[in-house]
């Protein structure tokens, strides 16, 4: 029986219905999700409760993953292939790591030279209310733009930096330590998708100049570019619900998570990062 699929907005991403990702899977039956997966960008997959192992055992069929040596702090201890994004105090009772983590427009990754493939982030508790996560089609970003505006960022790169320190009030030693970890990466702004060969836009709100120019040069079209991609016919809200799994396509969409929950109800979820083809070079 081929898969069920159901559309989750007119932009991007569909819902496999009769998935049990636990399931041994055959390369058929795999095979099918993933051209799903290329074609609607972002897949949900409802009611499973499984492992870390199963986890990264599914997310495996995507590609080889990411151990998160960038975000070495973000990690689960046992199982370095899954990053926690949660609310949760640390057990001293300091606020989490990562509990601003994806609160602007961003591409998993994008801040080092194997940006990722795609992502599947698994909700473990929401809150009673929201905890929404957007997600916008960077395919239709690009095709629609006018035919100057395609010739006027064709070559640019667009400079990306990591973490969420202007929200998140890190330390100066934090900063300066992740810095090291990861120094400012340029990706271009028209990306080739190296499977659909589709062109999208990649870009994103922790841009802060394009390779060769000034950031005051650079503000007003990255801004333009941001406002853009994130209208609302090219987007998907997601509503979580505990046990859904969302995988979505990094070389071709854009994410953010809100704020617009309690923030003293637990948020937790944790990712795996499917590893991606080399892009960019570090600049100084
Ligand atoms: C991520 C991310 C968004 C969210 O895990 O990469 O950006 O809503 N998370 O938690
Ligand atoms: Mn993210």
């Amino acid at each position: 029986m081929p898969i069920t699929l159901r559309k989750l907005s007119h932009a991007l991403g569909a819902e496999v219905c009769d998935a049990d990702v636990s399931k041994p899977m055959s390369e058929q039956r795999f095979g099918e999700i993933y051209r799903a997966f290329l074609d609607h960008n972002i897949l949900l997959f409802r009611n499973q409760d499984i492992t870390r192992e199963q986890h990264i055992e599914f997310s495996r069929r995507f590609g080889e993953l990411d151990r998160h040596d960038a975000l070495p702090r973000d990690r689960h201890p046992d199982h370095p292939e899954i990053l926690l994004v949660t609310n949760e105090p640390k057990p001293g009772g300091q606020p989490a790591d990562t509990k601003y983590t994806g609160r602007q427009w961003h591409s998993d990754m994008s801040f080092t030279l194997v940006p990722s493939l795609g992502s599947l982030l698994r909700c473990v508790s929401i809150p009673d209310v929201g905890g929404d996560t957007m997600f916008t089609n960077m395919y239709l970003a690009y095709e629609s733009l006018s035919d100057g505006m395609k010739k006027l960022i064709a070559e640019l790169h667009g400079i990306h930096f990591s973490g969420t320190r202007k929200i998140v009030d890190l330390s100066k030693e934090r900063e300066e330590e992740q810095k090291r970890i990861t120094p400012p990466v340029a990706q271009p702004v028209v990306r080739v998708h190296p499977e659909t060969g589709r062109k999208a836009l990649y870009i994103g709100e922790k841009v802060k100049r394009f390779d060769g120019m000034t950031e005051d040069e650079s503000r007003p079209l990255i801004a333009f570019l941001c406002r853009h991609a994130t209208r609302p016919e090219f987007i998907y809200r997601h509503q979580w619900r505990k046990n859904d799994i969302v995988a979505w396509d990094n070389r071709c969409t854009m994410h953010m998570a809100l704020g617009d929950f309690d923030e003293t109800q637990r948020r937790h979820m944790e990712r795996t990062t499917v590893l991606g083809t080399p892009s960019g070079y570090v600049v100084a």
